[in-house]
């Protein structure tokens, strides 16, 4: 149970709005199987009743933007938070807003919103790993800890934040790394963004990229965002589904590439084909850790291909969307993967 806290009047308690989303921190068991469950069953309003204590850390506002699990999380929603997440921030009176939402694109959401929503003021996304009405469920402290987030004068300037199983990591280097445990969410390169446990929250340190309040990306209008298309390499890589993306109408193609952004030949041809076409071809990696750099197994200044930097593919994927509505020159995107 969260410690009680020296109670303060409800003028004095700082105004946090929550945008939710659904995902299991919102789901509920079925009777299918003992384990089965199903995303965004359950409206804010019954998780914020689940998490003794939470009205007292901040006076809540909550919106339900979608009621969804985040494997069907896109476009439409991604803009409706921006928008929404942009305008709370904007009024003064509003300390900071929390998005809940599914860990399974978490990070892919936390780093659209980290890029595009322009404010200094805290914005933190949670999940759960385990649905409201499963034992032990995680959602209840993680929204606890969230809203203590939110309401941190400390969190202010450290672009989008993402709290979960008492950490708190910064949306360009959060990952989703496991399947199951509470544990999932890991910052691996440069660590975590700070601690936080019920809601005594520590800092450690600051982002190393541009964000929220100092990134050049507005809130996308229409038409929106350019297609993107991920394709994941693999030993014995054919150029065909390199070949779809393009006919598909993909304006950009991020290769989940082997070891440091690597393809096969044929595969290799079929991108080169890609980018002399005009299509941004971006090379990330598959591993999982590490920086994927210029020219050093690809000649990428003789391609016109973009190298990652340390974005995953799911994340290189936000960056070329965002991108391509500034620029197609590969040159230019490349410097915009060093700067974000
Ligand atoms: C989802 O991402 O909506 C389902 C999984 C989860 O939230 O942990």
């Amino acid at each position: 149970m969260p410690r009680p806290r020296p109670s303060r009047s409800s003028a004095e308690r700082p105004r946090v709005v929550i945008l939710a989303t659904g995902g299991t921190i919102a789901g509920a068991h079925t009777l299918r199987s003992k384990r089965g469950y199903r995303a965004g069953a359950f409206s804010i309003g019954s998780l914020i009743a689940a998490a003794p204590g939470v009205e007292s850390l901040a006076r809540l506002e909550a919106v339900q933007v979608a009621c969804i699990g985040s494997q069907d999380m896109g476009e439409a929603v991604w803009l409706a938070l921006a928008r929404r997440a942009q305008s709370a921030l904007d009024d003064p009176s509003v300390a900071g807003v929390v998005v809940t939402h599914g860990t399974d694109t978490l990070e892919e959401t936390a780093y659209f919103l980290n890029l595009v929503v322009r404010s200094a003021k805290p914005l933190v996304l949670v999940g759960a790993m385990r649905p409201a009405t499963a034992m032990s469920a995680d959602g209840p402290m993680n929204l606890y800890n969230a809203v203590a987030t939110a309401a941190h004068p400390g969190a202010a300037d450290r672009g989008v934040l993402v709290v979960a199983n008492d950490e708190i990591h910064f949306a360009r280097e959060v990952v989703k790394t496991n399947t199951t445990q509470v544990g999932t969410f890991k910052s691996s390169h440069r660590g975590l963004a700070g601690l936080v446990s019920s809601a005594r929250i520590h800092f450690y340190g600051a982002p190393v990229r541009r964000h929220t309040s100092g990134s050049g990306f507005p809130v996308p209008g229409r038409p929106a965002l350019p297609r993107v298309d991920i394709i994941y390499a693999h030993s014995g890589m054919g150029r065909e589904l390199i070949d779809a993306a393009v006919r598909a109408g993909a304006r950009g193609i991020v290769i989940a590439g082997v070891g440091n952004g690597n393809m096969g030949a044929k595969a290799l041809a079929a991108a080169a084909a890609a980018a002399r076409a005009g299509v941004a071809v971006v090379r990330s990696s598959r591993t999982g850790g590490g920086i994927v750099e210029r020219n050093v197994e690809v000649d990428d200044d003789r391609f016109g291909f973009i190298a990652a930097d340390e974005l995953n593919p799911q994340k290189a994927r936000i960056l070329l969307m965002l991108g391509l509505r500034q620029t197609r020159d590969p040159l230019r995107i490349q410097g915009l993967f060093y700067e974000y």
